[in-house]
């Protein structure tokens, strides 16, 4: 029984990593997402709720487990002795430096932890979770770039986020910080 482990921010799920996760899931008798924090990265969603969209997003795929981790990746690869590898994707060159940097640390911390990457589909080179919220915060249309089930949630979550830096930065403005 081979397990594949898909790790990522997932703020929030796109269309993208859907397409990585069902094709994965394909190839491995077993697929855990899990969602990680990058302490460099601000995010728009909390852990729980990029979680709770995913369960939504994935629904349906039975060899599925979504999961969530406050650490290392290497460290939670060597907590679940039942993972066998682990998958991500790639949308373009751009994406090769920081995907070979960071399989290569995390090798470097687990030995065990090997990387697979497998090339985003044509169609969705071009769809990033920072894109999906940029378009959404000006209340752009997200059908095409995330899952239908999640869309609307998505859409007005981030909306309502934008808006409200917007308040806080008038307030701000007004107050002469
Ligand atoms: O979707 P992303 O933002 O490219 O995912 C990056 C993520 C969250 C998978 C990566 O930052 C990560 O593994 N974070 C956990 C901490 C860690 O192990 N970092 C890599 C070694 S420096």
């Amino acid at each position: 029984m081979k397990t594949a482990i898909y790790p990522g921010s997932f703020d929030p799920v796109t269309n993208g990593h859907l397409d990585i996760i069902k094709r994965a899931s394909t190839m491995f008798d077993k697929l855990v997402v899990v969602v990680l924090i990058n302490p460099l990265k601000s995010y728009s969603f909390e852990i729980s709720e990029r979680r709770e969209l995913l369960e939504k997003a994935t629904e349906g795929i039975k060899n599925i487990e979504i999961d969530s981790y406050d650490g290392l990746l290497a460290d939670y690869f060597t907590q679940r002795s039942d993972v066998d590898v682990i998958v991500k994707g790639l949308r373009a060159t751009s994406d090769f430096e920081y995907e070979f940097q960071m399989a290569h640390t995390n090798k470097d911390l687990n030995p065990r932890a090997e990387t697979v990457f497998i090339p985003a589909s044509a169609n969705s080179t071009f769809i990033s979770s920072s894109m999906v919220k940029q378009v959404a915060m000006f209340g752009g249309d997200l059908s095409n770039y995330v899952p239908p089930m999640i869309h609307v949630e998505i859409s007005e979550r981030l909306k309502s986020e934008f808006q409200e830096k917007k308040r806080l930065a008038e307030l701000n403005r007004k107050d002469g910080k």
